[in-house]
């Protein structure tokens, strides 16, 4: 949606297809924090009013460590930018608003979905809305559609390369009507990992670490409630304010990457090509990223230079790496890992001490998390 409002704005003609209904889409609890690129990124869309009236900005990042402690990063005072806390369902809602202002086609419920011709001039999407067969022929097809879509699976196998981290525990995250602490907390605890985060004043989003197997039968409120205070440090612990679950899901944690982004006139964003371990709240800032240079290089096709284009997955793919990385390491960072070993266990507690030592460190955290800058 957010490509699409790109290219509307720049008077390129697109038509987006959902397989999804528009209440499924807006339903969805996903994620919450935007980097500083994100944020301007959008309002430079035009899609930053509301966003700016009801998101909260976050000065600092924090981590509990050692039961007690904390470690509090000023982003604005090392990096010099902040973060914002706005849901991606909010996001969406702006695009679609924005959307039906600029009369753009959106077809929901598209089942059946193919992908044709997609090293031709003149690739297509076939698909089925209502038992009805629908196509339609364009220049180019973006790849927005996650990673059960059917685009990647549309470049060849054999010119793919896939690369996969799984990690050994999921999260269970609930969504609660109650205030959220003030600040963002990330915890690393010996019962594992827990994230304190929000939505809006009577928001609350939190997450914790759980064995890779679990159910969300086997974290009833009470549970879930106490295992996270379990894990914070008292004077936080002290502050959360618990209430009923109005939402409540485990995700499991992994790190893919499927190169190249392109084939022919097919190009890849998102979720689609890769996917982030929630930790640091990458993925949706990719997912804006890749489309923010994919529409400025459909641009510059029209404009008369293709390079943007044929550069487009070298460049994107230079960016999610270092998403990648990032959330990688501070996956390593934070969580208990099963089976440990003592040396690793202590090595990661080392990599606490310093990070909550030198500004230098702390710097590097904060630099990758605001967001990298993008690339011209
Ligand atoms: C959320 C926030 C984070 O900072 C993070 O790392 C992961 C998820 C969230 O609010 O959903």
């Amino acid at each position: 949606m957010l490509l699409s409002h790109l290219l509307t704005r720049a008077g390129i003609e697109n038509i987006v297809i959902e397989r999804q209904s528009k209440a499924h889409v807006l339903d969805r609890i996903r994620a919450g924090v935007l980097e500083w690129g994100t944020v301007e990124t959008l309002r430079d869309a035009g899609l930053g009013d509301r966003m700016d009236a009801e998101g909260k900005v976050h000065e600092t990042i924090n981590i509990a460590w050692r039961g007690r402690e904390l470690l509090s990063i000023d982003t604005a005072d090392v990096v010099g930018k902040l973060m914002m806390a706005y849901g991606q369902t909010r996001i969406q809602e702006d695009l679609f608003d924005a959307a039906e202002a600029l009369g753009t086609t959106v077809f929901f419920d598209a089942q059946d979905v193919v992908l044709g011709d997609l090293t031709s001039d003149a690739p297509n999407v076939t698909f089925d809305i209502d038992g009805e067969s629908c196509r339609i022929d364009a220049d180019f097809v973006a790849g927005c559609d996650g990673f059960h879509g059917v685009s990647r699976v549309a470049i060849p196998e054999q010119l793919r390369t896939e690369y996969e981290k799984v990690y050994p525990f999921g999260w269970v995250g609930i969504m609660s009507e109650t205030p959220p602490l003030p600040i963002l907390l990330y915890a690393n605890h010996e019962r594992g990992f827990a994230l304190c985060s929000m939505r809006n004043p009577m928001l609350s989003r939190y997450y914790v670490q759980c064995p890779i197997d679990d159910q969300v039968e086997d974290w009833n409120d009470d549970r879930f409630w106490s295992e996270l205070i379990a894990r914070l440090p008292p004077v936080q612990a002290a502050q959360l304010v618990t209430g009923p679950s109005i939402e409540k899901s485990i995700a499991p944690l992994r790190s893919f990457v499927s190169e190249p982004m392109s084939y022919g006139r097919l190009f890849l964003a998102g979720d689609a090509a890769h996917i982030v371990p929630p930790t640091g709240a990458k993925g949706l800032n990719l997912a804006v990223s890749d489309v923010r240079y994919l529409s400025q290089a459909i641009v510059a096709h029209y404009a008369g230079d293709p390079s943007g284009l044929s550069d487009y997955s070298a460049k994107a793919l230079r960016r999610v790496w270092g998403a990648v990385r990032f959330s990688w390491w501070l996956t390593s960072l934070l969580h208990r890992f099963p089976h440990q070993s003592a040396f690793d266990q202590r090595a990661q507690e080392q990599e606490l001490f310093y990070l909550s030592s030198s500004r230098a460190a702390q710097t590097a955290l904060a630099e990758q998390y605001v967001g990298l800058p993008f690339e011209s």
